[in-house]
């Protein structure tokens, strides 16, 4: 049971002087960095409000904490060592043999990682059998999934190495198989090369997703050559693995050569690694240059998350806003509407970014926490939600904050000036759907029928981008992270750790092996008649 409350959340409520949104009388809220334009117009606080509830919600040593970060020594307390994501990638060190994060700094062209990447995508990494790879597969779950995911899809147009070698990229993370029983018939043994992802280099979903593969390749493996099929496995581990992960003996105990192993810090966490080696598959989609650009982009971001003054800090906003929506006016949810189908996997990568993070109800310190954290993020693609659950959000009771996003131009440049021309016309039907959504959630439409009723008042943030760049997704990305940093400092709890997974793991190992009839611990009725079925 909860002791007593921390006195981090039982201090006196700061009651903001909200205002409600009128559209004769908004007033335009608006922050930028680089490309990036976050207008908060939607939100319930003014500027002034904004400022004093930072004054009032803010610890004091909130200036040393962000130093501490930025510079990679904030304590993740309950893990024992430091958060190191933004020096990392600060320091570019994926993309320049570092060795660890402080060491010498190489070129940035010539690391490990970038031999690797330039490697597979000229075409000159060769499978057991002496052809090129055509598929990589990208095994890894939550951190070591999500990011690479989301990245990889939201940016593979902006592939500029010109690469006479056709490569596809595919995402394996479900411990069912599901996406195996898609990828393998589309993939040749000879010619696929898996990526080894997660940072423990343990995780039974990705490891029972191995053992499936090697199956697959054992059974192409062994039906050719004797010689071949006698030593499959040591030739699929020298030529069609690679391992990525913080963990150096594992990934050496399995085989894989050192040579094929990409390391990265412990210091850096999981959900906050895809700008570690964990983007490798990033950066095989899109190529190295793209990857760098997506770094700039980030620092770009830590750089205004440093300087900027709060009114106008982007991720200080969507902190403060935040904590206000889910403290003042009780909203527990949040839901993420892109309208540029590029952004297609935000919603699940910010899941686990924000409540994996902030979803607990104690301090860093281990003292209860009595009020509301981490809000439950969701969402979806806007424009097929609008024809999903938009009716819910127009005309239901629920409270929530929605953050937007959308893209005002799409190049086209492999098109004909006239299709060119029709997709830049959906680009603008998916612009003014988003601004005329967000509109009516933040206004409403007052009738006296009440199915023509719509009570509004909702707020909402808008990310809106003039064009995608790898740059300008970096940024944003990056002002989550420092959002989630934020409201971390607030609530006074580890956003770095996450204990409530580990009980979870512990107790689905018992529940396999009463199915596998390793063991006879009873359940309860309902898991038991279950299993009873398997
Ligand atoms: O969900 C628990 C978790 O540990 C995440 O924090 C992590 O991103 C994921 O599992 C995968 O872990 P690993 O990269 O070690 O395989």
């Amino acid at each position: 049971m909860a002791s007593s409350c921390s006195s981090v959340n039982s201090k006196k409520k700061h009651t903001a002087n909200a205002v409600v949104t009128d559209k004769n009388t908004l007033v335009l809220h608006e922050a930028t960095c680089g490309d990036l334009v976050f207008d908060w117009s939607y939100q319930f606080l003014t500027r002034e409000a904004v400022t004093e509830f930072a004054a009032a919600r803010l610890p004091a040593d909130f200036a040393e904490r962000k130093a501490e970060l930025l510079n990679g020594r904030y304590m993740n307390i309950s893990e024992g060592r430091e958060v190191s994501h933004v020096l990392s990638r600060s320091r570019n060190s994926v993309l320049r043999d570092t060795g660890s994060a402080g060491g010498a700094l190489g070129g940035a062209d010539n690391s490990k990682f970038a031999r690797t990447v330039l490697k597979l995508r000229s075409g000159n990494w060769l499978g057991a059998t002496g052809k090129p790879i055509t598929d990589v597969v990208n095994i890894g779950v939550g951190g070591s999934d999500l990011g690479p995911l989301m990245t990889s899809f939201a940016l593979r147009e902006f592939a500029s190495d010109i690469q006479q070698h056709e490569l596809h990229t595919h995402f394996v993370s479900s411990m069912d198989g599901g996406q195996l029983y898609a990828v393998l018939p589309i993939c040749d043994p000879e010619t696929t090369l898996f990526i080894i992802a997660s940072k423990s280099f343990g995780t039974s979903d990705t490891f029972a997703n191995v053992e499936t593969v090697k199956c697959w390749v054992q059974e192409h493996f062994s039906a050719l050559s004797p010689e071949v099929a006698s030593e499959w496995q040591k030739a699929w581990l020298e030529h069609h693995i690679i391992g990525v992960s913080a963990n150096v003996q594992k990934m050496t105990d399995y085989g894989i050569p050192p040579a094929h192993q990409l390391v990265f810090e412990e210091s850096v966490g999981g959900r906050f690694s895809m700008w570690s080696s964990i983007g490798l598959a990033i950066a095989t989609t899109c190529g190295v240059q793209v990857f760098q650009r997506l770094l700039a982009g980030a620092a770009e971001m830590d750089a205004h998350f440093d300087t900027a003054p709060v009114t106008e800090n982007i991720p200080m906003l969507m902190a403060l806003l935040g904590v206000y929506n889910r403290e003042e006016r009780g909203i527990n949810n949040i839901a993420i509407l892109p309208y540029d189908g590029r952004f297609r996997h935000l919603p699940s990568y910010l899941q686990q970014l924000d409540m994996e993070s902030n979803g607990k109800q104690y301090t860093a310190t281990g003292e209860a926490i009595c009020a509301p954290t981490a809000p439950i993020v969701w969402g979806g693609f806007g424009p097929n939600g609008q024809h999903a659950f938009f009716q819910h959000l127009h005309q239901g009771y629920d409270q929530f904050t929605a953050d937007f996003v959308c893209v005002l131009h799409r190049a086209a440049p492999k098109f004909s000036a006239s299709v060119a021309f029709a997709l830049d016309q959906q680009q603008k039907l998916s612009v003014a759907n988003c601004l005329a959504h967000r509109r009516l959630m933040a206004f409403g439409e007052q009738s006296e029928t009440p199915t023509e009723h719509y009570p509004g008042k909702h707020p909402t943030s808008l990310f809106a981008l003039k064009e995608l760049t790898p740059e300008s997704f970096g940024a944003m990305i990056a002002a989550y992270e420092h959002k989630i940093f934020v409201q971390g400092l607030i609530w006074s709890l580890n956003s770095f750790d996450q204990p409530g997974v580990e009980q979870g793991k512990k107790v689905a190992i018992t529940a396999l092996k009463r199915m596998h009839g390793e063991s006879d611990e009873q359940f309860d009725a309902s898991t038991d008649a279950i299993i009873r079925m398997i």
